[in-house]
């Protein structure tokens, strides 16, 4: 997977082994109970993160925004929202993280503002074509730039809206209230680097990079992965390299994967990337029985330089996008998995991971064990390790980010305040209500979701090649069952998946690893060894994985014990 091999300081690639964790500050936990989640009740539950073993956190936008796109509307890069803190409980909240050893990565939404930033206020009234104006794209002819797709297809019409004061149209990839920032100018490029240096100077270690591909606008392209957005994105890493090394970027570009795997640059330009079109083939996957989407997906997936990392994720906070698939596929995803036309929402399932596998357990288990063993840094977004439940009723993306549930009591542990003052209800639906589904109950219960993701968390931690290993794909003639090996030095660990409700039988080549014992991971026990040119059999239970190490078997010649001679002829003449 790896395409150059140049050596960089191991400390510096800790994004390379980390399990990192999504999380609202207004969803996990609200400490002063006025209802909305807050700093303070993160540093509560900083522990619950530790005991979960995640090594990363990732926070949602916390800035001052009219929060009419969560937050991802923003009014004031260099605060914290009045609901969630101030910055001392943000310098309270790194101190604290990073003396658990978590990373805290922070969100750079640059490629627009919320309408209500003082930069957007300020360039409606300036004079045209002044620099203040031109902090924005602007335009007279609202058919410029027309082969620009539209995003938000529920939500807008066109890219461009008119603006009263300013007399003239405005350029927005998104919400109409988010208009996109104007990197053709300069002085905008400079408020990012200073944007980096203030919150780089105060300790986050990432940033995840928003929308990224839609920077710089283009007539007679798409305006989208243009030259001018690579070239500006290597400039900011030189910059954080030189300043902040270890400081890390995480780009959010929705992409296919070759044009996805251009944000790695040559290594020079963002550390991770979301690989966005494995995640919608995991579910196609499982729903198909079929290991092809998968394996199709990885084909097509460029090698990547020694120093980059794919980031997977099966949801978030977003809907399950399919922007990434073909209209067949997404009929398809769609046909199967957004049963409920309440579910659809733009190009996409508006479902957290337990109800889109009908709260199937093993199905449950089974996507996390691809999240945690293919290639990739992998992102579990909150309240999934405890299977929570969703609210499409809600309206936008609001019902898969509804309050975390902690307890059974009220709020759902989450809040103390009346519940009618919750920024949103808390999860009632009686097969994921909060009084069943919560923490409290799941800490409990070592056979709970919960445990499993804790066990599989331990298990990634104890072995590079997760993180960082190759992959290998093992011819095996059931295409039900996928099989694949991660190397990382002399590590070698073997994946086996049943993508059926079914038993299925395996035969796998496992070519080159003759004299090999395959030790299960999670048990220690091992199995029969890896002989010379047979393939070696597996039974897999209804939608099992196996996981195991592979270990040479020590074939060093040990000298026979020796029995002491006995000289019988000796004997019997005494
Ligand atoms: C990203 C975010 C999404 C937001 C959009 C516009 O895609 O993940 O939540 O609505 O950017 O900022």
């Amino acid at each position: 997977m790896s395409k150059t091999n140049i050596d960089f300081p191991d400390n510096l690639l800790w994004y390379k082994d980390a399990i990192i964790y999504e999380l609202h500050i207004k969803a996990f936990r609200d400490g002063n109970g006025d209802g909305v989640g807050d700093f303070q009740g993160l540093l509560e539950k900083l522990d619950y993160l530790q005991e979960l073993g995640v090594t990363a956190i990732w926070l949602l936008p916390f800035y001052p925004s009219p929060l009419r796109d969560d937050g991802y509307d923003i009014a004031d890069y260099y605060t914290i929202n009045k609901s969630y803190g101030d910055i001392e409980q943000f310098k309270i909240l790194l101190d604290e993280a990073h003396r658990r050893n978590l990373k805290v990565i922070t969100e750079l939404v640059i490629n627009h503002s919320s309408d209500q930033h003082p930069w957007f206020q300020r360039a409606r009234r300036a004079p045209k074509g002044s620099p203040e104006r031109d902090y924005y794209v602007w335009t007279d002819d609202p058919t410029q730039y027309k082969d620009v797709r539209i995003i938000f297809q529920d939500f807008e019409k066109s890219n461009w809206t008119w603006d009263n004061e300013a007399q003239q149209y405005y350029w927005h990839r998104f919400f109409h209230h988010q208009p996109d920032l104007n990197y053709g100018n300069p002085l905008v490029q400079d408020e990012v680097f200073r944007m980096i240096d203030y919150w780089c100077e105060l300790g986050v270690d990432g940033f995840r990079l928003d929308a990224v591909p839609y920077l710089f606008e283009r007539e007679g392209t798409n305006g989208e992965n243009l030259p001018e957005t690579h070239a500006f994105l290597k400039k900011l890493r030189k910059h954080v390299d030189d300043h902040f090394p270890g400081v890390v970027f995480l780009a959010e570009a929705n992409m296919w994967p070759e044009d996805s795997a251009s944000y790695f640059g040559n290594g020079d330009e963002c550390h991770m990337n979301y690989h966005f079109p494995v995640m919608p083939r995991l579910f196609m996957s499982l729903q198909m029985e079929d290991r092809y989407p998968i394996t199709d997906i990885f084909d097509q997936t460029p090698a990547i330089p020694a120093n980059c990392q794919w980031a997977i994720f099966l949801r978030n906070h977003d809907e399950l996008t399919l922007e990434m698939v073909t209209d067949e596929e997404r009929d398809y995803m769609y046909k199967t998995y957004a049963k409920d036309p309440k579910a659809k929402i733009n190009l996409g399932i508006r479902h957290r991971l337990a109800p889109l596998l009908g709260n199937n357990r093993k199905k449950i288990e089974l996507m996390n064990s691809l999240l945690f063993s293919l290639p990739g840094t992998p992102v579990i977004y909150y309240g999934d390790e405890i299977g929570m439940g969703d609210n499409v009723y809600l309206g936008d993306r609001d019902g898969v980010r509804t309050p975390m549930q902690w307890s059974p009591d009220r709020n759902a542990g989450f809040s103390t305040a009346n519940p009618h003052k919750l920024y949103l209800p808390t999860i009632l639906d009686p097969e994921y209500h909060y009084e069943s589904v919560n923490v409290e109950t799941q800490r409990q219960n070592t056979s709970s979701l919960f445990w499993f993701m804790k066990r599989m968390i331990t298990l990634r931690k104890k072995h590079k090649a997760f993180g960082r290993g190759d992959l290998n794909f093992l011819p095996v003639e059931n295409p039900k069952v996928l099989a694949f090996t991660r190397t990382y030095a002399d590590e070698t660990l073997l994946f086996v998946i049943n993508l059926s409700k079914f038993s299925q039988p395996a035969h796998i080549e496992l070519t080159g690893f003759s004299g090999y014992v395959p030790v299960e991971a999670f048990s220690q026990n091992s199995f029969p060894i890896v002989s010379e040119n047979e393939t070696y059999f597996f039974t897999l239970a209804p939608h099992d994985y196996q996981w195991f190490v592979l270990e040479k078997k020590h074939t060093d010649v040990i000298p026979a014990f020796q029995l002491p001679t006995i000289n019988v002829a000796l004997w019997g003449r005494f």
